[in-house]
């Protein structure tokens, strides 16, 4: 992993042509953070001077009318090897609060129905297809549009294959020929592996499947393409860059990641201070500030009273906004929530996810109605009265490559309480009671019991230090993570991928697996190859 701040570029570029291929983009679509950054990233870098341009599926949910969506003239034809051509119109958006053009790809077989990966929790058969058709529209439509490129974004599994697909068929291109990529990795679980058939529909050439391209585990793996072939990578932490190398936390591409370290850098998020605001959120009962947190407590009384739990200055009210998912440390909090609920502590609980967890924390509603309160569903007004209106907010994450909600907890003056990794770890500063700095609190260990600790280690300090707690909400209140800063790291690393050859011409021709970083002047170092299996129908 490289630090961007070690990066000697001579001075970073204006009027980069940048185009970005995403799955989510707020406020059109969103499944989680993904969708944030798509949304926030690109006004930064069009305030910065640089004309960047996002394509996405038009999911049926995006209402046309609502957000003045024009359909292109002409239609987009998209190569799907042996499905053959496929075709789709073409709208075109702004993205709110900016300039920034957003192009809709109308395809009602693919996206004209509700959800953008799954229904019930459960995976949609062809987001194969999908996604594929997704990153190659994306590159498609640069001819319709007449637009070159000089990058390409590409964000996750949904369109890791643009970095595989510049590479090979897309290298003489005519707009997108020769063009280097980033690849911004938000989450190693989800790699897009689907059955080797799709290697005809990515009609890449089956010699691409293999162990140092596309195979893993005898099937297509999108990140894994996109892992050996993007010109650089990153991911949305400096700590999660670390981590994703490790067994702990690689999901079996660790040993990928590790051969690319070299090209390999962390962007923390940054947090759109528009949105998330105390002083001017419209969805608050009251607003305030670091200087006067009088309306919090008017917060914390109404999201006491909406949620059914008695109305209590005197007691720490902690909240939890998550997909509930084992990444997130559902399972530890089921296991650690009985004790926890034995404290004089209230909860309020906001999200879905799986099965199990919803009816799990809704029997612990009915058992505990006087100290837990969870609401089931997306709700985006909620969330941020949660923000505001809970003293402590919990994060007992697995892993979290960035994790937005801690950051938005510190603006709103609560608290968080995290697991210490990836993104949580380095935005939130450990409580050192001899000097009290720091802005919430840490554990370290996955399990039970060290969530239990140090949500009483919290507890006690609210009831006993309420000076201590005074002065983490004002360190809190103070830490700013800027997307204005997070887009000129973005910056740096395109015109860093600008200054390398993409991958794809180092070795033209020979079809050669490429693993190896193209360092300007280094030689490619020599990789064990292994024949592509006979090709299979
Ligand atoms: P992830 O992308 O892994 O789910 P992040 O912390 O990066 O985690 O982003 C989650 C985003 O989704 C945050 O903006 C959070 O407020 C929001 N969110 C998650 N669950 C819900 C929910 N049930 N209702 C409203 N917003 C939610
Ligand atoms: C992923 C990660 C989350 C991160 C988000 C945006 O969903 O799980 O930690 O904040 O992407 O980058």
């Amino acid at each position: 992993m490289k630090s961007i701040a070690a990066l000697s570029l001579s001075e970073v570029n204006v009027g980069l042509k940048i185009l970005m291929a995403a799955s989510e983009c707020v406020p059109f679509a969103k499944a989680g953070g993904l969708g944030d950054v798509v949304g926030a990233l690109p006004k930064y870098l069009a305030q910065l001077g640089h004309d960047v341009r996002i394509v996405m599926p038009r999911y049926y949910g995006i209402d046309r009318q609502r957000y003045g969506l024009k359909l292109l003239p002409g239609t987009l034809t998209v190569p799907m090897g042996i499905i053959g051509e496929m075709y789709c119109g073409v709208c075109e958006g702004r993205l709110p609060g900016s300039d920034v053009p957003v192009y809709f790809l109308e395809h009602e077989q693919l996206y004209g129905r509700d959800g953008l990966y799954e229904v019930d929790n459960v995976g949609f058969l062809d987001n194969d297809n999908r996604f594929v058709f997704l990153s190659k529209a994306s590159l498609e439509i640069c001819k319709m549009l007449d637009f070159t490129p000089d990058i390409v974004h590409a964000h996750d599994w949904h369109t890791a294959a643009v970095p595989v697909l510049l590479n090979t068929t897309y290298l003489h291109d005519s707009h997108v020929g020769g063009k280097p990529s980033l690849l911004t990795v938000h989450n190693m679980q989800y790699q897009g592996n689907f059955y080797e058939g799709l290697m005809d529909v990515l009609g890449v050439g089956w010699e691409w499947f293999n162990y140092l391209n596309l195979e893993k585990d005898g099937e297509v793996n999108l990140l894994k393409g996109g892992l050996y072939h993007a010109t650089l990578l990153n991911t949305v932490s400096e700590g999660y860059a670390r981590e994703m190398q490790t067994a702990e936390y690689g999901w079996g591409l660790e040993g990928v990641v590790r051969e690319r370290a070299a090209d390999l850098y962390g962007i923390l998020n940054g947090v759109d201070y528009d949105e998330w605001n105390p002083e001017n959120d419209p969805y608050l009962p009251a607003r305030y500030s670091a200087d006067d947190l009088s309306g919090k407590a008017v917060c914390k009384s109404e999201l006491q009273r909406d949620m059914g739990l008695p109305v209590r200055p005197d007691v720490p009210l902690i909240g939890l906004v998550s997909r509930m998912v084992k990444q997130k440390g559902i399972d530890i909090l089921a296991e650690a929530i009985p004790r926890l609920l034995e404290l004089d502590v209230q909860f309020v609980m906001l999200g879905g996810g799986e099965p199990w967890a919803h009816f799990y924390f809704g029997d612990i509603m009915v058992a505990h109605p006087e100290k837990f309160a969870v609401r089931i569903g997306y709700d985006n007004p909620l969330a941020h009265r949660i923000e505001a209106g809970a003293d402590f907010f919990l994060m007992p994450s697995a892993f979290e490559p960035c994790g937005l909600n801690q950051m938005y907890s510190l603006r709103y003056g609560t608290l968080p309480i995290v697991r210490a990794t990836g993104g949580l770890d380095d935005s939130v500063d450990n409580f050192r009671e001899h000097d009290l700095t720091g802005t919430g609190f840490k554990f370290f260990n996955l399990d039970a019991q060290a969530l239990f600790d140090t949500v009483g280690w919290a507890v006690y300090t609210w009831f006993n230090r309420p000076d201590a707690i005074g002065q983490l909400i004002r360190n809190a209140m103070a830490k700013r993570f800027t997307w204005e800063e997070a887009a000129q790291k973005y910056v740096r690393l395109y015109q860093l991928a600008l200054e390398r050859r993409p991958r794809g011409e180092i070795q033209e021709g020979r079809r050669t697996p490429l693993t190896v970083s193209a360092h300007k002047g280094a030689a490619p170092m020599a990789v064990s190859r292994r024949r592509a299996p006979a090709r299979k129908k």
